[in-house]
């Protein structure tokens, strides 16, 4: 690791040759060719203009909880750590809170539960950055990151000013958005504002959320007992990724039309399933593949999750090309059996 003098500028420096493996949740080892840490927009914009950014492909890092590095990054990868949490506008009803976009995503949910702010409870220990938030359109246990939405900054690479985005320009989908399709790497998120409610309306429907807090004995629950009713449910099902290096769901769940899914239903009667509002059928990707006998199976130092097939574990020292070729293989095993192809929800770079 080694500073070089012509890439230092104002308060960000651009690093050399910088170990990844302690950034991003997999725990993959690999490193970056050029690396900056960035702690305000007026520092990100200074480095969108060095020649050093803009003559390589670039990476903005967030918490690095949804990232397969599947080689070396031969690039300039931009750790955005933006803080700070504030309350821009309130009425009756609502809160509008904003938080930088370094900001770690369950020390927001935190934030919000001690000031009573409801709406994201269900989002609890959710790893990675609020930054990162909107571009998957985080979610679950029955909310998306959508439902809170109020608006986002993000800097133009192209022009280097900060626009403004409502929940209309970021055209969130179920894990998707704008800014993993037409804008892709076109913006940085420097801020994310989420409409919070002062009354809570708590989504309970979810699996086992109502299930776990009659095993807490919790008769009314409040924001904080969902918060911990998901947690409790989280930590017995995923893995954590400190102890064990993972990006959660690798793969997104598949959605099919309806004439596809009746002729699927037909051959697997037991398939569980679940009706979108456009008609079209969203199938668990972790019953497929615990169906195609992959469940906790273990190729080298990857394999798929014994609690949860959806989740790709690296059991240590596993490269980023030895977890892709991991789920490729499911993925093919996926698509003989069902005629489903399975699309990776980690963003594979
Ligand atoms: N299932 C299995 N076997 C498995 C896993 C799941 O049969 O090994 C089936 C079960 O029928 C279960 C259903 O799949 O009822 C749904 O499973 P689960 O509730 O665990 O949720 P998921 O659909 O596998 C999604 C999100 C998770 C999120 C949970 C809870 C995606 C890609 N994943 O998983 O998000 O925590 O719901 O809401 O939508 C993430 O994105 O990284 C993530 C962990």
């Amino acid at each position: 690791m080694k500073n070089i003098s012509p890439h230092i500028f104002n308060k960000a420096v651009i690093r050399e040759e910088i170990d990844l493996k302690a950034l991003n949740s997999f725990q993959v080892a690999t490193s970056a060719r050029y690396f900056a840490d960035v702690n305000d927009v007026e520092q990100l914009k200074l480095l969108m203009q060095q020649s050093v950014a803009r003559d390589h492909k670039t990476l903005i890092l967030g918490g690095g909880s949804n990232i397969l590095f599947s080689s070396y990054f031969n690039g300039l990868v931009t750790k955005v750590s933006i803080p700070g949490i504030e309350l821009v506008s309130e009425d009756d009803k609502y809160v509008w809170v904003k938080a930088g976009a370094g900001v770690n995503w369950h020390a927001f949910v935190q934030f919000c539960l001690k000031q009573n702010y409801a709406g994201v409870e269900n989002l609890s220990l959710i790893p990675g950055s609020v930054g990162a938030a909107p571009i998957q359109n985080i979610g679950a246990y029955g909310i998306e990151v959508e439902q809170v939405f109020s608006q986002l900054e993000a800097l133009d690479r192209n022009s280097g000013k900060l626009r403004q985005f409502d929940k209309k320009d970021c055209r969130f989908a179920y894990r998707d958005s704008v800014f993993k399709n037409e804008l892709k790497n076109q913006f940085i998120i420097t801020s994310v504002t989420l409409k919070l409610n002062k009354t809570p309306e708590l989504n309970l429907n979810y699996g086992a959320i109502n299930q776990t807090l009659d095993e807490m004995n919790v008769k009314n629950p409040t924001i904080q007992d969902v918060s911990e009713a998901v947690c409790r449910i989280r930590m017995s099902k995923l893995p954590d990724p400190a102890v064990l290096g993972n990006s959660g769901s690798f793969f997104k769940n598949p959605v099919i039309h309806g004439s596809d899914f009746q002729a699927l239903n037909k051959k697997f009667p037991k398939m569980p399933h679940y009706e979108l509002d456009d008609g079209r059928i969203k199938i668990p990707a972790g019953w497929l593949i615990e169906k195609v006998g992959w469940k906790g199976r273990t190729i080298g130092k990857t394999g798929t999750h014994k609690k949860q097939a959806l989740v790709i574990v690296n059991y240590g020292g596993a490269t980023g090309k030895e977890i892709y070729d991991f789920a490729m293989q499911v993925q093919q095993a996926i698509k003989e059996k069902f005629g489903i192809t399975l699309m990776p929800e980690v963003n594979v770079v």
